[in-house]
């Protein structure tokens, strides 16, 4: 292990919040008992949060964001991990309580690792890091835990809110891979095309779900997910029709929700909330095993913004505007 590697560093003192790239020592890493060389790590909406202030999430500085990271085990004292395993990381508050993956080397807590498939490369499983994790389980959920699970009817027609970003966009393409007809829905009108090359059948304008909701609108949705919150999911729950599940995992427009019971009591909609950060290892292991086989890797890679770690301090307040589309990657070996 190098005796010196860069990291971003955040730190708060007074009113005055930086975030800089340095080059830090293997004993700044304090927590956990696996060392990990990092390849890559996400840049998704929460590390932006972070980047920007701490989002409340950061308890005690200086702190290393990054909230998922894939890389090699370089030293370990946990049971299940030797050096040489590819593992991947998402979830259980790293990059928030405990120091993340913007760094070349980081150590954390061997129960919340992952072992990576053999299916999917390091690359890969940051392409889809946390958004993609998230999209799996949100779209299992609005198409499989319904018919197999609930025994309902086939999902056919679904939709996505805030489809040109990470979760958004990687729920499009499984949902479509799953069978579905997908209406993505984005602020971006020049997204169209894209989100049609990734699997939308039809895209609408987030404009058109931010009227005040109707208690019961006409059904139109066998399932959703929502990514944004607010308006759009007031719109959705009015718009789904009988047992349809909405997964909501986001709230990039609103925290709030001001709903009726219609949906819920009329038409047995199911509002299913979706929580990748402490899913269980055994959740995890099953879901990363589906990747394999419900992404698209080669259409995904198109849209894949890879960057390095300076230029994330750039690029996280664009994210924060709704200015961002696609997923970003850190490639940590650069
Ligand atoms: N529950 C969990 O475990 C979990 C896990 C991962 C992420 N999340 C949450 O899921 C959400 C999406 O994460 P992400 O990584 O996909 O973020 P992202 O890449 O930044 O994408 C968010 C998308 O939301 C849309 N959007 C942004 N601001 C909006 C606004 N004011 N009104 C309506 N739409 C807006 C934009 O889509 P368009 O450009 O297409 O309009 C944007 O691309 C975030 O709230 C994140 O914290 C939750």
């Amino acid at each position: 292990m190098s005796d010196q590697f860069k990291a971003l560093i955040l730190n708060q003192d007074g009113e005055s919040f930086t975030r800089e790239i340095k080059s830090i020592e293997k004993n700044f890493l304090k927590h956990g008992d696996v060392t990990v060389k990092v390849e890559y790590s996400g840049l998704n909406y929460k590390d932006a949060l972070i980047l920007k202030n701490g989002a409340r999430l950061v308890k005690e500085f200086p702190h290393i964001p990054g909230i998922d990271f894939s890389g090699v085990v370089e030293e370990s004292n946990h049971d299940n991990f030797k050096p040489g395993d590819e593992i991947i990381l998402t979830g259980w508050r790293v990059g928030e309580i405990y120091f993340g993956g913007y760094s070349q080397y980081a150590k954390v807590n061997g129960d919340f690792l992952v072992k990576k498939p053999k299916g999917l490369s390091l690359k890969q499983s940051m392409i889809m890091g946390t958004a993609g994790f998230t999209a799996l389980q949100c779209s299992l959920t609005t198409k499989t835990t319904r018919e197999e699970l609930l025994l309902g009817q086939k999902v056919q027609n679904v939709i996505v809110s805030g489809a040109s970003g990470g979760v958004g966009s990687i729920s499009v393409m499984v949902l479509n891979k799953l069978g579905c007809d997908v209406t993505a829905v984005t602020g971006k009108d020049s997204n169209a095309d894209y989100l049609k090359s990734i699997g939308a059948k039809s895209v609408i304008n987030t404009k058109e779900l931010t009227k005040d909701a109707r208690p019961l609108d006409k059904g139109l949705w066998d399932g959703a997910v929502d990514t944004v919150g607010g308006k759009v999911l007031e719109n959705i729950l009015s718009q789904t029709k009988d047992g349809g599940i909405v997964a909501a995992c986001g709230n990039t427009a609103d925290i709030k929700l001001n709903t009726t019971v219609m949906p819920f009591i009329i038409r047995g909609v199911k509002l299913w909330g979706i929580n990748s950060v402490t899913a269980s290892i055994k959740r995890r292991q099953f879901l990363w095993n589906e990747a394999e086989k419900l992404i698209d890797f080669e259409i995904l890679e198109k849209s894949i913004k890879e960057i390095n770690l300076d230029e994330v301090i750039n690029i996280y307040p664009k994210m924060l505007k709704g200015e961002t589309s696609g997923r970003y990657i850190i490639n940590l070996k650069k």
